[in-house]
């Protein structure tokens, strides 16, 4: 059957993916409704879908029931009741005014009929990559976009779908075009929005902090509406613009329907959960509505960024090894040859601000040793920043530390055989700087008025064109005369006197500027890597994984304290792009002392990296270190590529137990992590999944001795046998991290 297909008898459109479905119809008043969303049928594709409420949209109980349509981009104007996707201001009237009628300085009715539509294969959504990369997969992708006008002024809006259909993956965007010939404010304005039946009420999302990202959260929605937001020019550390959503006790983590999204944006963002009277459950995601505003002058137009959208039937581990997939095969830039995320070794924790060419060198020759791939030298490196209080925005290397410049260095990383990666924070500068004493006024601020500053630093006024060719300028330079193969761009403080050249538009510009920037590094330097940082894991999203490789899920690198945190940002993001380090013994966040073993296993369930300072380890811990790097190369091709299930989760049973498994079934890496330990309690062997069922695995320890072999189906019916799942009697458990290899 089409992905996409459109009955005109019906007016109904009916968008088909793997094992899901999306509909909506048209109705006589060129109304443009929800009508389901969900799985497909099994095993007879020509059975009735399951539409929702298609036949009886006139029979009203209430007359106000008009204003429960579940519209598929409800515009303030047909409704009024409750939340809305797109608020209109028009400044005049769209006629001479007749008898009887009165002006009272602006309309805000807004009323969307269809006018026709388009499947195509092209378009796409704001904010997509411009460095021209590839992803891995290229293929185009099927497009409805339906258009719609309002009654009688000349304002259009372009709803348009991309389907994934191999991922159940849906993306929404809309186009917003003023044909009037005065200007119109938008108040509001959503990416899209998502009508759920009416029992999926129980939500997963994350929240949290600096240090405790995405910590996994579950509730009830009830009548009203939840809000998640940021009101800032990053993700933010506090809600991550994800959800996932099911009906109460029908739907595990590996069973049952649950629908999921995602914003692909990561400035002031905001996703609205309405629970309405009725019970029905619309999504509504979009731009933050604090200090919101976009006035489209007559002629133009605004696109905005993607609402990602799909459904599982296999629980809320299969909506996120859907998400993972797209992310892997359609978000993050393709890189080619090198395919897998390299072993890094980090400064931070090590030297801080301390940072020198003498002590850099020794640490890249010892993580050279160890079989690290890229060393990446921390802040600290620049102007005059001995500590938080100076040099950002100088970005010519501290002469005391670094008397012939960073490229010794670098050069130094290169004959070691290893990439060379520079932190960078491009978007911030110090009052205590060249930069600052040069142009005061390319601050965000307001004019006499206070600049309040965090961690000693101001915000860059991106919405200022010279600012941002002056930091693209700067970056690029750093590039070209060091070899720098991987910037670590960091971002470090929330906004305050948003005051900018781009006006109220600044907390989309700035967005738009930053993507802009990376996209011309990209474009210019193929090879460039880039990781996103935000104080840890505050700029994580889909729209800036579109251009970079990984990211820092958190500052937080407590090996227990990261579980429930790594938990949190696979329900959606996937492992390649997670960025994980072992530090020091005792954790420099938490006090906690964590054993080698956990803090690699941690480590190695995402992109490894090492911060620890290895001139203070002995010659043993050295050799441990060298072996354990060698074998998570030997897994990284299952961890950062394979599907995952989660077994168990930090929050539930004090015990987080991953598994990925090889796109192909011919490998699986089982990680298990303890963070609560009450001896004496007896822990089921993890019953693994997604394994070949006729295949027959062994398994290997870390020292790559193989401990066993197992037949697949019963490794997913009776579990790991206990004397391999790091237990003791069964009463004792272990973290512990092991490879399994078809053998047959
Ligand atoms: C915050 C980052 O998350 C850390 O890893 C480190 O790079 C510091 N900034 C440096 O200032």
């Amino acid at each position: 059957m089409e992905t996409i297909s459109f009955d005109a008898e019906k007016r109904l459109f009916v968008l088909r993916l793997k094992s899901s479905f999306y509909a909506i119809r048209i109705l006589e008043t060129g109304e443009l409704v929800h009508v389901g969303w969900g799985p497909l049928p099994e095993l007879d594709e020509n059975v009735p879908l399951h539409f929702q409420g298609l036949e009886n949209f006139k029979d009203h109980l209430f007359p106000w029931d008009e204003q429960t349509h579940r519209y598929e981009f409800p515009a303030a104007g047909d409704v009024l009741y409750h939340d809305t996707a797109i608020r209109a201001i028009f400044f005049e009237p769209a006629k001479p005014l007749e008898k009887g009628e009165a002006f009272h300085g602006t309309v805000r009715d807004l009323r969307l009929r269809y006018s026709e539509h388009e499947i195509t294969i092209k378009g796409e959504p704001e904010f997509a990559p411009r460095h021209g990369l590839p992803t891995r997969i290229e293929t185009k992708r099927p497009v409805l976009a339906i258009h719609l006008k309002d009654a009688a002024y000349a304002f259009e809006v372009t709803l348009f779908y991309r389907l994934t259909p191999e991922h159940d993956i849906l993306e929404r965007w809309g186009e917003v075009r003023n044909e009037t010939r005065q200007p119109v404010k938008l108040d509001r304005l959503d990416f899209g929005c998502a009508h759920l039946p009416a029992h999926a009420t129980k939500l997963t999302y994350a929240a949290g902090h600096w240090a405790r990202e995405f910590i996994p959260q579950t509730q009830e929605l009830k009548q009203g509406t939840f809000v998640l937001e940021q009101r800032g020019i990053n993700t933010g550390h506090a809600h991550n613009p994800f959800f996932l959503i099911h009906a109460p006790g029908q739907a595990t983590e590996e069973a049952g329907t649950v629908w999921f999204g995602a914003l692909a944006f990561s400035g002031n963002w905001n996703l609205r959960f309405e629970c309405q009277q009725n019970h029905q459950i619309c999504i509504f995601g979009g731009y933050g509505l604090a200090d919101f505003e976009i006035i489209l002058q007559p002629g133009e137009a605004h696109r905005t960024p993607a609402m990602i959208l799909g459904c599982s039937r296999e629980g809320i581990g299969g909506a996120s090894r859907r998400s993972h997939r797209f992310a892997r095969e359609r978000v993050l830039p393709d890189c080619g040859k090198d395919q897998f995320r390299p072993v890094l070794y980090n400064s931070w924790e090590a030297t801080y601000f301390d940072v020198s060419e003498k002590n850099q060198i020794e640490l890249a020759r010892l993580a050279a040793s160890l079989g690290v791939e890229l060393f990446c030298m921390d802040d600290g490196w620049f102007g005059a920043r001995k500590d938080g209080k100076a040099g950002l925005g100088d970005w010519s290397p501290r002469l005391e530390a670094f008397p012939h410049g960073i490229k010794p260095l670098s050069d130094e990383v290169h004959r070691l055989g290893m990439q060379f990666g520079l932190w960078v924070e491009p978007e911030m500068i110090n009052p205590d700087s060249d930069l600052y004493r040069a142009h005061p006024d390319w601050v965000l601020h307001y004019p006499a008025r206070p600049r309040t500053e965090a961690r000693n630093q101001l915000i860059l006024d991106f919405g200022h064109p010279e600012v941002v060719e002056h930091i693209f300028q700067i970056l690029d330079q750093l590039v070209r005369e060091n070899g720098v193969d991987f910037f670590k761009w960091d971002m470090n403080r929330y906004v305050t006197e948003p005051g900018s050249a781009a006006g109220r538009g600044i907390w989309r510009k700035h967005v738009e500027s930053l993507y802009s920037i990376m996209d011309r590094l990209r474009q210019k330097h193929p090879t460039l890597r880039i990781q996103s940082c935000s104080g840890g894991g505050g700029r994580i999203d889909f729209g800036i994984l579109a251009r970079c490789d990984q990211a820092w899920a958190s500052d937080n690198t407590d090996a227990v304290d990261r579980t429930r945190i790594q938990d949190g940002f696979s329900l959606i993001y996937p492992t390649r792009a997670m960025e994980c380090w072992v530090t020091h013994e005792k954790n420099h966040q938490t006090g906690r002392i964590s054993s080698l073993n956990l803090r690699f296993d941690v480590a190695m369930r995402g992109v490894l990296g090492i911060g620890t300072p290895l001139d203070q380890l002995s010659q043993e811990e050295l050799a441990q270190y060298r072996r354990k790097i060698a074998f998570y190369k030997r897994i990284r091709p299952t961890v950062q590529e394979g599907d995952l299930y989660r077994l168990s989760v930090a929050a539930d049973e004090g015990i987080s137990a991953w598994l990925s498994v090889a796109p192909d079934q011919s490998a699986a890496v089982f990680s298990i992590s303890v963070i609560e330990h009450l001896y004496g309690t007896f822990y089921f062997p993890s019953v693994l999944r997604g394994l070949d069922s006729r295949a027959v695995y062994r398994l290997l320890d870390e020292h790559e001795k193989e401990i066993g072999r197992y037949d697949g189906l019963q490794l997913m019916t009776l579990g790991l046998p206990g004397e391999f799942a790091f237990s003791d009697l069964t009463c004792f458990i272990r973290s512990g991290t092991l490879l399994l290899e078809r053998v047959n």
